[in-house]
């Protein structure tokens, strides 16, 4: 990897940011799937997590964050770290410093309810994209929901990644792309067949 990972988190700073809205968007449909599924208890997954801002955000404002078990991925040690300390409030979360490029780093934390990835599919490959999307199935829970960040710069391949969520035995509820910025965040239910865990293998490599 040559991007810096740990300083790419500073466009968060500015709440007028790309990164900030992405961020708002994916905050409220956690929420939202949260309101949804309670009270159960329900396993939560999030791929390249970063500093794990997105569901760490939402559950430090909500009341039944125990109900929510979650494994955090990421490679990167200082965004671990930062993952680490802002989960450290919350027993049930945790954080695996490894690739989640390879499906072995699941193993435990899926079939999950809700899996989170955001901040992969523009740095990876339309074919580890594709790849990724025919495993995910074998990762959910009946019902679960996938929520996926790409942004929509021309060639805009979200069209196409939709599509193979729809392949894939996926429900769109919902894809969002604001006209002011390039980001796209989508929203799919698994309501196809229970598909046993995939072989392990790789599902993506970033690109840079
Ligand atoms: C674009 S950022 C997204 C971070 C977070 N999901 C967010 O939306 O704020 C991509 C993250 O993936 C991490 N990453 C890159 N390759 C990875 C890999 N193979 N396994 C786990 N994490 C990886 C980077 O360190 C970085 O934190």
């Amino acid at each position: 990897m040559t991007t810096d990972w740990n300083a790419w988190h500073r466009a968060y700073d500015d709440p007028q940011s790309g990164l900030s809205e992405r961020l708002r968007i994916i905050q409220g449909l956690i929420g939202e799937w949260l309101d949804r599924t309670a009270p159960r208890d329900v396993r939560v997954v999030s791929a390249c997590a970063g500093d794990g801002r997105d569901l760490l955000g939402v559950l430090r404002d909500r009341g039944d964050s125990e109900r929510v078990t979650a494994t955090l991925l990421e490679y990167d040690e200082a965004n671990v770290a930062r993952a680490r300390s802002a989960a450290a409030e919350f027993p049930a979360i945790s954080v695996r410093q490894v690739d989640a490029g390879h499906l072995t780093a699941y193993e435990g934390a899926v079939p999950a309810d809700l899996i989170l990835m955001a901040g992969i599919f523009g740095n990876v490959s339309d074919d580890d994209i594709r790849t990724t999307i025919e495993a995910l199935p074998g990762m959910c829970n009946p019902d679960a929901l996938v929520i996926w960040t790409r942004h929509r710069e021309a060639p805009d391949l979200t069209p196409t990644i939709r599509s193979w969520f729809a392949a894939n035995g996926f429900t769109e509820e919902s894809f969002h792309g604001p006209a002011n910025h390039v980001i796209g965040v989508g929203a799919h239910r698994y309501t196809g067949p229970a598909r046993p865990l995939p072989a392990p293998t790789t599902l993506f490599t970033f690109t840079h």
